[in-house]
């Protein structure tokens, strides 16, 4: 295979998805790859599934906290506001707020919430059987975390869904001017929710997360503003539009996949394993970055301390010495451990449980009652290096005359 032009950076390689033939040669020529960056140090590039694994399960090594977990670096002051964020913290601080909010997302909590996940995914496709034609994103795959999100922290469904369009600006990842302004402005809008929703549930306490938060206590202190209005924004953000990414892009290839979509219609006891090869071939994280606390080898590349080491959960769910036919997309793949989650420890997805029963219930949905789905315009993808999926995708189906 002949050497691509590798820039893991640029957008315009990232238009229809990650740029999988630069990771693919990346896993096979280089897989501890030094990558340039015009306004930064560089990075680490790691590709391949048992280095995913062993820098994520070794924080001491590989921090979250010393220059957060974003590839570019920020303003110090700005990364003093994000290391006050659990995503970006390292053991100890990092184990005393997850376990804050570990019991809300235990997989028996989940379970408890299965007949309202099933209930808001058959009110959202009630709302378009009849049409015949949506915007699958907005209109579908994006309805229910908002919404579920917003009932597990206590805010009204609507509220939930326009903070969930501030994600979306947040998680852009546009070099241009316009592109930050938006992002910082969409960044300032969900503190200000956050300060008013902490004053108010401070009032009036209830029995939903941000209340939780309010009043828990970490060695005997309650969290600080800073601190309360981050965890709301990682909760906000983390459930939204990856979950979001996962039902839409998990359709287009299903779309693109006309015999494993035809399998599934046929046997919906695939929907579970077809799940787990969606979030493998489809990533909706496209990577996380650590940063090296020690002087370290990496596969013969000495790594410095100090030096960013950026994971590709993206090329790692295709790497060949551990899933066979990577590049097939198989509705019965059995095992497949892939690394959408994360490569596992302590920072390993606190809503996988979730993500999985909200995605199954509104496929269940839409493959009984979306017929001969098709896109019906093109489709338009996230600028982003970090979040992978489409942001419009509208599809025509055959109408419902007589929505339940
Ligand atoms: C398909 C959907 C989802 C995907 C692909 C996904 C992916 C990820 C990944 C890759 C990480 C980082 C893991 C690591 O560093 O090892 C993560 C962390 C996290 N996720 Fe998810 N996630 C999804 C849905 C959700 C949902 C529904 C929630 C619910 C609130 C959620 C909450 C979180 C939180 C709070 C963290 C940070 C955990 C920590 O720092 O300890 N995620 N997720």
């Amino acid at each position: 295979m002949a050497e691509p032009t590798i820039d893991l950076l640029d957008l315009r390689h990232y238009t229809d998805g990650p740029p999988h033939a630069q990771l693919r040669w990346l896993r096979r020529h280089a897989p501890v790859f030094w990558h340039a960056e015009a306004d930064g140090p560089g990075f680490w590039a790691i590709t391949r599934y048992d280095d995913v694994v062993r820098v994520s399960r070794d924080p001491a090594t590989f921090s979250s906290f010393a220059g957060g977990t974003m590839i570019g670096d920020s303003p110090p002051a700005f990364l003093a506001v994000m290391q006050r964020m659990m995503l970006n913290m390292d053991p100890p601080q990092h184990t005393k707020l997850r376990a804050l909010v570990n019991k809300g997302f235990t997989p028996r909590m989940v379970a408890g919430l299965e007949e309202r996940i099933r209930d808001l995914a058959r009110q959202i496709v009630d709302a378009v059987a009849a049409r015949g034609a949506c915007d699958f994103v907005g209109d579908v795959a994006g309805e229910l975390p908002s919404y579920l999100i917003a009932e597990l922290v206590g805010i009204p469904l609507d509220d939930g869904r326009r903070l969930y369009a501030l994600t979306e600006r947040m998680h852009t990842t546009s070099p241009v001017p316009e592109g930050l302004a938006a992002g910082q402005a969409a960044f300032g809008e969900m503190m200000a929710y956050a300060t008013a929703l902490r004053e108010a549930k401070a009032a009036r306490p209830g029995t939903d997360l941000a209340s939780a938060l309010v009043t828990a206590e970490i060695d005997g202190q309650r969290l600080s503003d800073v601190e309360f209005n981050m965890f709301f924004m990682l909760l906000i953000n983390a459930g939204g539009d990856t979950t979001r990414n996962l039902v839409a892009g998990g359709m287009l290839t299903l779309l693109r996949h006309p015999a494993e979509l035809a399998a599934l219609r046929a046997d919906p006891s695939l929907v579970p394993s077809a799940i787990e090869e969606m979030l493998r071939f489809q990533s909706p994280v496209q990577c996380f970055r650590r940063t090296a606390m020690r002087d370290t080898v990496l596969r013969d590349h000495r790594i410095d301390a100090g030096q960013k080491v950026v994971m590709f959960y993206t090329a790692a769910n295709r790497d060949e010495d551990v899933f066979p036919e990577p590049e097939t997309f198989d509705v019965h793949r059995r095992p497949n451990e892939h690394l959408a989650f994360g490569g596992g420890g302590t920072h390993y997805c606190l809503g996988a449980s979730l993500a999985r029963l909200e995605i199954r219930a509104l496929f269940e949905e839409v493959l009984a009652r979306m017929d001969a789905v098709e896109l019906a315009g093109p489709v338009e993808w996230l600028p982003s290096t970090f979040i992978n999926g489409p942001r419009r995708m509208p599809v025509r189906f055959t109408p419902q005359a007589h929505p339940r």
